[in-house]
């Protein structure tokens, strides 16, 4: 696709979603190499090899053309920051969970401590709730990642479940406000 024709999905006052393009694997591949990013998300740095594997097979993309992980821009210097989104919630044998979904944030290390995750969380849950009309959305949090933990929390998330093993995992649940069981 051509630089500056992806579909636009979402846009905040210093942000804007759209879908990845080729032209933003370098970007991506420098933030899967970073072993600060990486801590929490797998635990250790990939390498470029590994980076461009994933950028190319993963599902980065829409799958119904609303629930993805998306390529995070900085507008204020057209520069990809990152990747955020809400994305189906599977369950472990892979099924999609109906009205469900998944956030998830990803942001350069050279960018944290701006605000831009939690901007970037707050309108996919907006979007989610208002637009997709789900009724839960999960998110799950490493033990130990404490700036992703203090996040969630703040943007409304219950913790419901610690999972424990070798890495352990909290799962935190906000539910839709408006959603009436009736
Ligand atoms: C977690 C991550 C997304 C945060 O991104 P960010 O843009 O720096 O986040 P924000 O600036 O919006 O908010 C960070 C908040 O955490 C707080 N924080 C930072 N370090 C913290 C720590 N060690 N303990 C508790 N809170 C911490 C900050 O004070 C800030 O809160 P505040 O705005 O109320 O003051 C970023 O560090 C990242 O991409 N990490 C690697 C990938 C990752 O772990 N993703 C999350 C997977 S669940």
């Amino acid at each position: 696709m051509e630089p500056g024709k992806e579909q636009i999905m979402l846009t905040t006052e210093r942000l804007l979603f759209r879908q990845h393009t080729m032209a933003d694997m370098d970007a991506f591949c420098a933030m899967e190499q970073d072993p600060e990013v990486r801590r929490y998300v797998g635990g250790k740095p990939r390498t470029r090899e590994e980076a461009e594997h994933r950028f190319i097979n993963d599902p980065l993309q829409p799958i119904d053309d609303r629930m993805a992980v998306w390529a995070t821009i900085l507008k204020s210097e057209n520069r990809y920051i990152g990747r955020s989104g809400v994305y189906p919630h599977y369950k472990p044998d892979g099924e999609i969970i109906k009205n469900e979904g998944a956030l998830s944030f990803y942001i350069a290390h050279e960018y944290w401590g701006n605000g831009f995750a939690t901007e970037a969380g707050r309108a996919f849950i907006q979007f989610a709730f208002n637009q997709l009309k789900l009724k839960r959305i999960v998110a799950v949090v490493e033990v130990g990642n404490d700036a992703s933990v203090h996040i969630i929390k703040k943007l409304g998330f219950t913790l419901v479940e610690t999972e424990c093993g070798p890495r352990s995992f909290y799962h935190f649940v906000l539910k839709n406000a408006s959603d009436n069981p009736l």
